[in-house]
């Protein structure tokens, strides 16, 4: 080899290469036998003469060839290389090892605002955006860090505000667009990340398209679903959500339009790309402001069949001409129908395109209700290479109170878990401005429990304003709610009650009058008297928020199965790597006491970390017997090596898997 190079040396010296210093050092080097010396030749040529300071490049090169000098140029040049290299595959490793990080909507509970019912900033009544500027402070003691605001778009409230009269617009009653700006600057500057409601399938009848349409203006034809009907026959047996005909005749345009909820709130025409288009307009404009997420709003009634079919009765001998509920009907032709899905994945599409930014991610979240048939809800979760919604509301637990026991908890929690597409992210809603406060059905002893079952479970925990302190629904005589004037027991006025901020008048929520009565039990149960008392529903929702954010395995680790009888659920969360871990015994029935001896995994005693009750944290338990009172929910926390789901893999779910390395103190991918 060497001898190959020095022949490459040669020729190139043949060729007139002028450096003289380097011809000779060169020769000197390859040829050592020629000059009758042991050993390295250039060592001893030039062992006389010292390198020195200023010396010129012949002379330097007369050196640089020399083995002391070359070996070690060569050994740090590979070293170079191979530290190069190794700092790619590490980066490499990094990357690919690294567990996604949660984003903001995993990471915090959801809170939902009634911002009718919020905080009224200016004493009419009717809470507004100033007033829930007022209360930020209230999301940072709760530790929420992502806060969805129901409509506040210009609207004539036949819905309160689900019917919208303009979709660029703050209704007056709420404030105006220099209010939102203001708002969700202040939002902003506070870490919150602000959702709006986004509510494509109607409009308000007086909105403009509306008024448009009915006149056959020109590209507005067919903004709306239109059919010829004549002033007392409408086309089918379609019923409105709020009940009767979902037709209604127009006498402007001599036709019938589609309403799936009131006569006052028009169905928009999916099927037009004009509406698609303009829908998107509207995404935009609030993306473009900054808004952090959208709630899409009554989603499967977006589509109807063309073909316009009667819908199939459920009873089949009831009489025709009386079928005028939802649950009468079995709905094939108006919710849920093909195309459906292809509409929420653009608005994802379009969401990404404002995603890019890191911590910017624009959150998506369905309403749907499909009862029984919870497949169509895990259809809004699309699939692992057409992303949806990022998760659709989970309202099952919303059953909770018809089937309040271990048993049923565990059956409610189980339905979405083993529904759920793998990969996917849960969610959990015990309530909301459609549905009676679980407080009042379950009863108010088991609202703390439901707060700890809500903030212990895997996903996303959703939180309806007033469910952190315990309030309760209110009598309404005056029924102010649409639905409840169509059948008294339907209303959604008692759950739409003024939050109860203080002991003084109208419960702090306004200096003057409220627009629904304040709940009776305002007195004691505030957000200010419960601030003050340690024990308090709030406290613990508190304490319960905080302590999700801090334990690992609480955001992403394990959820496994434990235990469930007629009073008591248990599950467990925990984590690979990770000793700590958490044991949920959740009392839904009368006082019990629950043998876990049979799980090796437990160690026999664990340590109480919250409690709804009396018991202090840092207090031992057993696990063969676990005392817990009727509504009781602890937080046992151990510390064990062993782990549960390796044997149990049919009880455990998780989502967003990581594993903890303790060496390094860091998450992988596992
Ligand atoms: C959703 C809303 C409800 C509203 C309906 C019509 O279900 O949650 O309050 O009445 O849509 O927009
Ligand atoms: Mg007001």
């Amino acid at each position: 080899k060497a001898s190959a190079k020095y022949e490459i040396n040669k020729s190139n010296l043949k060729q007139g290469v002028r450096n003289a210093a380097f011809q000779d050092d060169e020769a000197v080097q390859v040829e050592p036998t020629e000059r009758g010396d042991s050993g390295d030749p250039g060592e001893s040529e030039y062992t006389q003469v010292k390198p020195y300071p200023g010396m010129p490049k012949e002379v330097l090169l007369l050196y640089s060839c020399q083995a002391r000098y070359r070996v070690p140029r060569e050994i740090l040049f590979w070293l170079i290389v191979a530290l190069t290299l190794a700092l790619i595959a590490v980066t490499v490793a990094v990357i690919a090892l690294s567990p996604r990080c949660l984003s903001w909507w995993q990471s915090s509970p959801v809170y939902q605002v009634y911002p009718r019912s919020f905080m009224d900033s200016d004493g009419d009544g009717v809470g507004d955006l100033r007033g829930i500027m007022q209360k930020l402070d209230h999301f940072e003691y709760l530790n929420i860090k992502a806060v969805w605001i129901s409509p506040f778009y210009k609207s004539p409230m036949k819905d309160f505000g689900y019917d919208v009269q303009d979709f660029r617009d703050v209704d007056p009653l709420f404030g105006t667009l220099q209010d939102f700006d203001d708002l969700l600057a202040a939002m902003h500057d506070k870490g919150l990340k602000m959702i709006m409601d986004y509510i494509p399938n109607h409009t308000s009848d007086k909105h403009v398209w509306f008024q448009l349409s009915r006149n056959r203006t020109k590209n507005y034809e067919d903004y709306y679903v239109w059919v010829n009907c004549t002033q007392t026959e409408p086309p089918n047996n379609w019923v409105s959500i709020f009940g009767n005909s979902s037709w209604t005749f127009d006498e402007v345009r001599g036709q019938c339009y589609l309403h799936q909820f009131l006569k006052e709130q028009p169905d928009l025409n999916f099927r037009n790309p004009l509406v698609v288009n303009e829908m998107l307009e509207v995404l935009r404009f609030w993306l473009e402001k900054g808004v952090d997420g959208f709630r899409m709003d009554a989603v499967k009634h977006m589509l109807e069949a063309l073909h316009l079919r009667n819908e199939p009765q459920v009873d089949p001998n009831q009489p025709p001409e009386t079928v005028d509920t939802e649950f009468e009907l079995y709905h094939d032709y108006t919710t849920s129908q093909p195309g459906l899905h292809d509409i929420i994945r653009s608005w994802r599409v379009e969401m990404d395109k404002y995603s890019t930014e890191p911590g910017r991610y624009r959150f998506l979240v369905t309403e749907s209700y499909d009862y029984e048939e919870i497949y169509k809800t895990m259809m809004y979760y699309g699939t692992p290479f057409i992303k949806e919604s990022d998760f659709p509301f989970n309202f099952y637990l919303l059953y909770l109170p018809d089937n309040l026991s271990g048993q049923g908890a565990f059956d409610l929690v189980d339905l979405w878990m083993s529904n759920m597409p793998e990969g996917q992210w849960p969610n959990w809603v015990v309530g909301n401005h459609d549905k009676p406060r679980i407080s009042s059905s379950a009863g108010l002893e088991y609202m703390r429990v439901i707060n700890m079952l809500l903030l212990t479970l895997p996903g996303t925990p959703t939180t309806y304003y007033g469910e952190e302190i315990g309030m309760e629904n209110v009598n309404v005589t005056d029924i102010q709610d649409p639905f409840g004037k169509f059948n008294p027991n339907n209303s959604r006025d008692p759950q739409r009650s003024p939050m109860q901020w203080s002991p003084e008048e109208n419960a702090g929520f306004s200096i003057n009058k409220t627009w629904l009565p304040v709940h009776p039990d305002y007195k004691t149960v505030n957000v200010e008297v419960q601030k003050n008392d340690s024990r308090s529903i709030l406290q613990q929702y508190r304490a319960l928020s905080q302590l999700r954010e801090a334990e690992l395995p609480l955001q992403r680790g394990w959820m496994c199965y434990v235990w469930s009888d007629a009073n008591v659920f248990a599950f467990l969360r925990e984590m690979d790597g990770f000793p700590q871990a958490f044991l949920m015994v959740l009392n839904f029935g009368a006082n019990a006491v629950t043998d876990l001896s049979a799980v090796p995994e437990l160690p026999e005693e664990l340590t109480v970390r919250l409690n709804t009750h009396s018991r202090q944290p840092g207090t031992r338990i057993r696990k063969s017997t676990i005392n817990t009172e009727s509504g009781e929910g602890l937080v046992l926390e151990y510390s064990s090596q062993k782990r549960f789901y390796p044997g149990n893999v049919s009880k455990c779910y998780v989502s967003e898997k990581a594993c903890y390395l303790s060496a390094l103190n860091l998450l992988y991918k596992c």
